[in-house]
């Protein structure tokens, strides 16, 4: 079967790509930027024969879903017409819950899926196969099974809300042209290769990547002889950890979880079924409580003293900084550890056992308990960043670089980024008296300072990885407007960088 496919550089849209290869479909996969070389990187977790992902069998078109027809052109649309897939296997989708991410939500997952069955229908593509969610329930109690959809619920965020809306425009074009549509509607899938690009994780695994984080900084604050988190009623024992940590949630209320390989397997299964109007396929797996999932995670990693309280705990005892940045990073997941929509059992899921996904998770971020991740790099990640964006959102919100504000309040200079690469950027910020603040793009122009440089240097230089300084003199960083005053800006930040760890820990107990 010849399928397109979207979303196969994201955690389900790789699994489902493996999968198709490996049962010897053949792909054609829209993703964006086009880069081959991006899909064979996401690829080589799964060690796929070299047979499988060659010209024969897997097909990079630059796609992105925000676009008319993709932003394919006509040429690349009449060879597809010409191929004819079989299926359009549409996966992408922005699975962020940010309540200010709404705009963005509507262009990706409701526009995007609109755009992407009008491009199956210009193909003439006999069958559209839409990866939505489980939580289109929302907020209802009341049973919810794959024949329901609007029972007049509310949603928890707007990347359920725009789940819906997906779901019902799709459903009402199908409905009007007569054409197949196959809606899968997974809960929490878990498993496989929950890593993405840049270390980047979602649902269950954020949880799991915070109590890592704070489980090193224990051990870190203590090897340095600082002590700042045995003040806070930290203590260690040999590999054992007491970190007592207050977490909102209800140790009864459960989540639904559903293993990837059972959803790759349910999606090939239903793509090789002939399909006539629109069928939804439920797609949950196992009902776990909340208890059991903190049990699994803090026995793993061999740590006592977290605790499920209710929110109301945090009135007459305010969170301290662990307990806060445990619950900045894991904020957005809030509803879904106090109550759960009541999904009706799927026969035959396969079991999902939280204690197993723990021990892979951390066999595959490297290396369990014995190896050390650099703090200052688990913060960047447990924080959910992964672009320069994301980290000048975060130094002006005041979730890093604290110490690095207070410490040079003196600086009174506005500075910009021109940001070049797979992620071009322009952020201009404004520094003055130990804050940062985001200008408009129009602002880049009368910077004091500019730096014009490659996205990713910037992040290796973010993490420590890399010096400002020493790259602006190998020629990799151009400089324009007060060059004195970005190399004195550079270096201060190169220091900062250099001992990013111990600020990650003396900002985390301040
Ligand atoms: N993960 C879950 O537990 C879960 C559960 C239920 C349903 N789902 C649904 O499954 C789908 C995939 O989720 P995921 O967890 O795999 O998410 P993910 O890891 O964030 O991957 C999202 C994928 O969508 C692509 N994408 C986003 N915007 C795009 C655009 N404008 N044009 C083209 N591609 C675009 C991304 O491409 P880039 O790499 O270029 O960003 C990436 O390949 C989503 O629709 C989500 O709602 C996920």
């Amino acid at each position: 079967m010849h399928l397109l496919l979207t979303g196969a550089t994201g955690y389900l849209g790789k699994h489902l790509l493996a999968g198709l290869l490996r049962a010897g479909h053949r792909v054609t996969a829209l993703v964006r930027g086009g880069d081959p070389a991006r899909l064979a990187t996401v690829l080589q977790a799964f060690e796929l024969p070299s047979g499988l992902t060659g010209a024969a069998t897997l097909t990079v078109l630059d796609g992105d879903v925000t676009r008319a027809d993709c932003g394919l052109d006509e040429t690349t649309l009449a060879q597809l017409t010409r191929a004819s897939p079989a299926a359009f296997l549409h996966c992408a989708g922005l699975t962020r819950f940010e309540a200010h991410l709404a705009d963005e939500l509507q262009r990706h997952n409701v526009d995007g899926s609109r755009i992407a069955w009008q491009l199956a229908q210009r193909l003439g593509i006999p069958v559209f196969h839409h990866v939505s969610t489980a939580y289109v329930a929302g907020r209802t109690r009341q049973p919810f099974g794959a024949a329901d959809l609007d029972c007049g619920q509310a949603f928890n965020n707007p990347y359920e809300a725009s789940k819906f809306a997906a779901e019902c425009e799709l459903r009402a074009a199908a409905a009007a042209t007569g054409a197949a549509l196959v809606i899968h509607r997974p809960s929490i899938v878990v498993g496989g290769h929950p890593l993405g690009e840049h270390n980047a994780v979602s649902t269950l695994y954020t949880f799991m990547k915070a109590v890592q984080f704070i489980r090193e900084c224990c051990r870190r604050d203590e090897e340095r002889g600082r002590h700042a988190f045995a003040r806070l009623g930290f203590r260690r024992t040999g590999e054992d950890y007491h970190v007592p940590v207050r977490v909102a949630a209800d140790p009864a209320s459960t989540v639904n979880l559903v293993a990837i390989d059972d959803v790759v397997s349910t999606v090939l299964a239903a793509l090789a079924q002939p399909v006539a109007g629109i069928r939804t396929c439920a797609l949950t797996g196992s009902d776990i409580p909340i208890a059991d999932i903190e049990r699994a995670i803090t026995g793993v990693m061999r740590l006592s003293g977290v605790s499920l309280v209710d929110a109301q705990a945090f009135d007459a005892a305010p969170r301290n900084a662990i307990e806060a940045h445990f619950h900045r990073v894991t904020q957005v997941y809030a509803p879904y550890l106090f109550a759960s929509p009541s999904f009706a059992p799927r026969p035959h899921a396969s079991p999902v056992d939280p204690v197993a996904l723990t021990r892979d998770f951390l066999a595959q971020l490297g290396g369990g308990r014995r190896r050390r991740a650099p703090v200052g790099q688990l913060a960047l990640g447990t924080l959910g960043i992964h672009l320069p964006r994301d980290y000048f959102s975060a130094l002006a919100d005041g979730a890093v670089g604290r110490h690095f504000l207070a410490r040079h309040a003196y600086v009174n200079a506005t500075i910009g980024f021109a940001l070049s690469g797979s992620t071009p950027d322009v952020i201009t910020l404004r520094f003055a008296q130990g804050t940062a603040t985001a200008l408009p793009a129009d602002a880049f122009a009368g910077a004091d300072c500019r730096y014009d440089l490659d996205a990713a240097l910037l992040m290796r230089i973010v993490r420590g990885e890399a010096d400002l300084r020493a790259s602006f003199l190998a020629g990799k960083v151009r400089i324009t407007g007060n060059t004195e005053l970005a190399l004195k800006f550079g270096s201060l930040l190169g220091m900062y960088y250099r001992h990013l760890d111990d600020h990650v820990l003396e900002e985390l107990t301040a």
